[in-house]
Formats: C-alpha cells, sequence, structure tokens
C-alpha cells in the first residue's frame, strides 16, 4: 500500500500542496503552510449512485414559517447585518486584536438577553471570571446572559442539546475550539473548519443566530477567518486604529442583506457607544482653515459621511528623492492623481515630498473622493486654505475630467446639514436639486484656477 502523502495545509486560506513551500501559490501570504493530518480520502470505488435516502423536493412558495430577523439592540450592528440578526444565520466577527470584538459581543448578547430572548455566551479564550470582570465595568452585570467557559465542540453541543436552543450563540473564538473527532491542535484548518461545521449545523437546525469571533493572524500560526468565509452565512470585520477611538463594523460577505452598510462606533469605558452621526465624530476638530485640508461627503452604503482629507507638501532644495505616503486612501491613486495634476494642469510635484491623511484613521473607499484629494493637494501646494463651508466630491479621469458620481444629491443634503453650505462637484450632478450653492466643476485646471484664483 502506497505510504500516505503528507498533507500541508496553508493556514490563512486553506489551499492544500503535498510539499512545503515557504510561500503559499494561492494567497501568497509566506510561512503560513502547516503539516496537518489527511483528512478521509473518498476514492471513486465509493460509488454514491446508490444506497442513499431519497431527498424532498420542494416548491419555491411553499407555505413555510418566515423567520424574523431579531435586533441585537445595537441599532449601529443591526445596520452593519442588514436589519438585525436572521435566525439560523452563521456570522463570522473578524478584527485584529483588541479591536473589541468581545466587548461588542458581550453588549449584543446583554441586550438579546434583556430583551426576553436567551442569549449564549461561550468563551474560549478568557475565564468566565474576566468576562464577568467586563461585564461589570461595561454596566451589563444583571443581563441574564448564559456564560461558559469551554473550548470542547462535543461539551457544548450536549449541553445546548439539552436546552431549549437560545436566540444568540456567541463563540469566543472559533479557534480556541477543538473537537475531538479531528485531528490536531485547535486553530489549526481542520479543527477550525469541523468545529464550524458542527457549530452551524446546530445554528440552522434549531435557528439559533450564531456569532463566531475569528481572530485575524498575519503571521499564520492559527488558521484565520478566510478558511470559513464560504461556510457562514455573513462576514463582518470590526476595523479601527486602535489609538483612535472610533470603530467601523463592516459587512464583507451577507446572504441576507447589502454588504456596503458599516456601523460606526466609538470606544470608551463602558464599552462601544454607538456613533449616530460620524461625520462629527471624523471632522472633530477643525476650526481656523489650513492650507491643504478639504471635506469629502464620503458614502458609506446608504449613508453620507463628511471626512477630512488632508495633505502636505514639502519643497525638497537638494535632488534628494521625494516620498510619497498615503495613510488612508489607495497609493497608485494618488501617484495617478499627481501624474494628472502634472499632465493636465501644469502643476510641478517632482521636487516635493507628498503626504496625504484622510483623518481619524478612516480609510477612503469611495472613488468619488479624487477631486477631495486633488482639492487638498492643490491647496496645499499653493499654500492657499481652502474656503471652510465647503466640500468636494467627484472622480477624475486620466484625461483630467470630473466625472459624474453616484449620490449628489444625498452628499449634498449632509453636507448642508453640517453647515457646509457650498459644494463643489462634477459639471453635470444628477440629482442635485438646490444648485445656488453648488459649484459643477468639468476639468481638473478650472479646479485649479477656482483655488490659484482666490484671495
Ligand atoms: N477600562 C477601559 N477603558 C476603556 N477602554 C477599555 C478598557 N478596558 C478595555 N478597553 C478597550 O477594550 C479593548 C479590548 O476589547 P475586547 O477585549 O473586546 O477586544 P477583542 O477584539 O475581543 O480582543 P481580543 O483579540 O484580545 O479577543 C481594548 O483594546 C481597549 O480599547
Ligand atoms: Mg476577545
Ligand atoms: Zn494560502
Amino acid at each position: 500500500m502506497a505510504k500516505p502523502k503528507r498533507r500541508y495545509v496553508c493556514q490563512a486560506c486553506g489551499s492544500v500542496t503535498h510539499r512545503w513551500q515557504g510561500q503559499c501559490a494561492d494567497c501568497g501570504e509566506w510561512n503560513t503552510l502547516a503539516e496537518e493530518a489527511p483528512e478521509t480520502v473518498f476514492s471513486a470505488k465509493h460509488d454514491l449512485s446508490s444506497g442513499g435516502r431519497a431527498i424532498r423536493f420542494e416548491p419555491l412558495d411553499a407555505p413555510g414559517e418566515v423567520l424574523q430577523r431579531r435586533t441585537t439592540g445595537i441599532a449601529e450592528f443591526d445596520r452593519a447585518l442588514g436589519g438585525g440578526l436572521v435566525p439560523g444565520s452563521a456570522i463570522l466577527m473578524g478584527g485584529d486584536p483588541g479591536i473589541g470584538k468581545s466587548t461588542l459581543l458581550l453588549q449584543a448578547a446583554a441586550s438579546v438577553a434583556n430583551s426576553g430572548g436567551a442569549a449564549i455566551y461561550i468563551s474560549g479564550e478568557e475565564a468566565a471570571g474576566q468576562v464577568r470582570l467586563r461585564a461589570e465595568r461595561l454596566g451589563l452585570a444583571n443581563a441574564p446572559i448564559q456564560l461558559a467557559a469551554a473550548t470542547s465542540v462535543r461539551d457544548i453541543l450536549t449541553t445546548l442539546g439539552q436546552m431549549e436552543p437560545p436566540a444568540l450563540l456567541v463563540i469566543d473564538s472559533i479557534q480556541t475550539m477543538h473537537s475531538d473527532t479531528i485531528e490536531g491542535a485547535p486553530g489549526t484548518v481542520s479543527q477550525v473548519r469541523g468545529c464550524a461545521f458542527e457549530l452551524i449545523r446546530f445554528a440552522k437546525q434549531t435557528n439559533t443566530a450564531l456569532v463566531l469571533v475569528g481572530h485575524v493572524t498575519k503571521d499564520g500560526s492559527i488558521a484565520g477567518p478566510r478558511v470559513l468565509e464560504h461556510m457562514v452565512d455573513v462576514v463582518m470585520s470590526f476595523e479601527g486604529e486602535r489609538s483612535h477611538q472610533y470603530r467601523i463594523l463592516r459587512s464583507l460577505k451577507n446572504r441576507f442583506g447589502p454588504v456596503d452598510e458599516i456601523g460606526v462606533f466609538a470606544m470608551e469605558g463602558q464599552g462601544l457607544k454607538e456613533v449616530g452621526n460620524p461625520s462629527l465624530l471624523f471632522l472633530s476638530g477643525r476650526d481656523s482653515p489650513v492650507a491643504g485640508s478639504a471635506v469629502f461627503p464620503a458614502m458609506e452604503g446608504t449613508r453620507p459621511v463628511l471626512i477630512e482629507v488632508q495633505a502636505l507638501i514639502v519643497r525638497l532644495a537638494s535632488g534628494a528623492t521625494p516620498r510619497r505616503a498615503v495613510v488612508g486612501w489607495d497609493n497608485g491613486r494618488m501617484a495617478m492623481l499627481l501624474a494628472v495634476l502634472e499632465a493636465r494642469c501644469g502643476l510641478n510635484f517632482s521636487s516635493c515630498e507628498v503626504y496625504l491623511n484622510v483623518a481619524g484613521g478612516y480609510r477612503l473607499t469611495d472613488p468619488a473622493a479624487d477631486l477631495a484629494v486633488a482639492a487638498a493637494l492643490v491647496s496645499a501646494l499653493a499654500d492657499k486654505p481652502l474656503p471652510a463651508e465647503a466640500v468636494w466630491f467627484g472622480e477624475v479621469s486620466l484625461a483630467g475630467e470630473i466625472r459624474p458620481v453616484a449620490h449628489g444629491s444625498i452628499r449634498l443634503r449632509e453636507a448642508a446639514k453640517l453647515g457646509f453650505g457650498t459644494a463643489f462637484g462634477p459639471a453635470e450632478l444628477p440629482g442635485a436639486s438646490d444648485g445656488s450653492r453648488y459649484r459643477g466643476l468639468a476639468l481638473l485646471p478650472n479646479l485649479v484656477d477656482r483655488i490659484m484664483g482666490e484671495a
């Protein structure tokens, strides 16, 4: 009999090879391949065309139980979920260490429990006492959550099988769980997948909403959430700079809702506070206008958020290679914008260091940010502050045209609401109703004239 082949599994993406390599050929991560015990291999001799049970087909319009979404009691969490928890769904919550995953889920479990649903919180990382301490700090000590410290999926499912199924089950984290039917240490790809599979099956059978916490690791010492992404219904990521107070909950995949909605929170001593008006958070601390600062009305899903873009330009005396650094925006996009400003507007950045920063540690992905970035760059280069009450938005093409973008009127409304009465954007703006304080710009040179010409 042939010796079983060695099997190496990438802990980042789950791909399998039979030869060890330093770099995963699938996802390109380094040092993520680890040897794992072989999974059961089905050979062609196993004929699957007989011996099974007949399955039952149903029409799509069959009268069935209509399951209502359940609110988490946290509006920003519900919004990111697309309207609350779907019974029987599995949610994977990823995020950097210490970002606040356990805090958010403890708060959600508490409010589900307080509103009459059974909520179970299983911690595989912290002792029950530690979780209780956190609950005390968050003022949740009286919430009727059922709390346990456990890591054996068999123990967990055996216990759950003997009680009324809960409305919400939190597993913190999936990487600490282990199943005795699977070889390998907790955190390996086969353990993580196997445990998740069993827990998800429980959730589907009992209509429990299941949240699995998944740690994001760069070094591949434990399997990352990516190996679970296709197994779960919703993938969420909890993001933020640990040095900043605010946190953003984003859904990356959602079988039951849109993926571009975000929830915004601020991390405080008493836990995560919902931020109903994120614009105020990202704009804080703007008093007197400075050169290089432009306000951008971004869209996050259906919600507008005003964000400050800051540029700093330092002229170099010598012929040293100038640095370009971008925080919170795409590097390549800034290089492109600089090139367009040089080629179409005759500006010269070649002997200048260029730094771009999005305030508050926010990450911009909206393509309409181009015009605000260009305005910040030109303002910094000219050392002229932009009008204090203006916002800027529009996509810039390689030809230097300012292209129309979606949601113009929503952006204008949000800006006006926060006292930004003037808006600069594309010449054609579908849906812009009140044109009085709206200034359409057709080409990037119009922007440059506008800023350079303004006294
Ligand atoms: N007393 C406190 N006051 C304010 N903030 C606190 C306090 N204690 C903890 N925090 C915040 O809570 C964060 C930790 O939250 P939490 O344990 O929920 O994160 P996590 O994502 O679950 O982390 P881990 O990856 O370790 O499981 C800390 O980084 C800190 O920002
Ligand atoms: Mg935690
Ligand atoms: Zn990989």
